[in-house]
């Protein structure tokens, strides 16, 4: 199979180091936008085109939806839910919420934002799209954002539960991921 996963464009938020929220992109991500469109153009990707609900997804497949058969927007795919820490950058988490910061420095994977998800909470929100597509065996093109990359790697790959919440997910890259679904191979594309 042939999955492609990446980010949305840089988002102004990105520009803050700003947590969560519903932000557009960038002038910079709108580039992105346009590059990832000509490289949808110019290369062999997948006809299925899913997109997580959050405005900077959808600003970033504004250019390419059109090449793609089949575009559906997913909500399981937007970004994991900080509860009361969205909007602020890590800075002041940290300075509000010590205690909440500490604990997740200590244990990224389970630590559950008040109001808001867990890692493990989103591994479970993301199965059942990882399910369909291996179901249905649809090359799909995946656009979403840095946690929800993180939980759909862990569906794909031989990937150690513990380090979900640390693999490298830049931004303006494409993930390729081809071979079987949960033990695919990883390549990075800058774009
Ligand atoms: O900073 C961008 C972002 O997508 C946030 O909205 C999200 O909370 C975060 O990345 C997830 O990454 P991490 O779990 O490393 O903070």
């Amino acid at each position: 199979m042939h999955i492609i996963i990446s980010r949305h464009g840089e988002s102004n938020y990105n520009l803050e180091n700003r947590i969560g929220g519903d932000p557009s992109l960038s002038a910079r991500g709108h580039e992105y936008g346009k590059r990832l469109a000509k490289y949808c153009k110019d290369n062999d990707v997948p006809e299925h085109l899913i997109s997580s609900q959050l405005v900077r997804a959808r600003q970033t497949v504004f250019y390419s939806s059109k090449i793609f058969s089949t575009y559906e927007i997913c909500p399981e795919l937007n970004e994991i839910n900080a509860g009361v820490v969205e909007h602020l950058t890590y800075e002041e988490f940290k300075n509000r919420y010590p205690d909440e910061h500490k604990r997740r420095m200590n244990d990224k994977l389970n630590f559950r934002y008040l109001e808001g998800e867990s890692y493990v909470d989103l591994i479970e929100r993301t199965r059942p799209i990882v399910e369909e597509i291996v179901k249905t065996e649809k090359d799909t093109f995946i656009v979403c954002h840095r946690a929800v990359a993180r939980a759909l790697l862990f569906h794909l790959m031989k990937i150690d539960k513990k380090q979900v919440p640390h693999q490298e997910i830049p931004l303006h890259t494409i993930l390729d991921l081809t071979g079987k679904p949960g033990e695919m191979n990883l390549t990075y594309h800058e774009i």
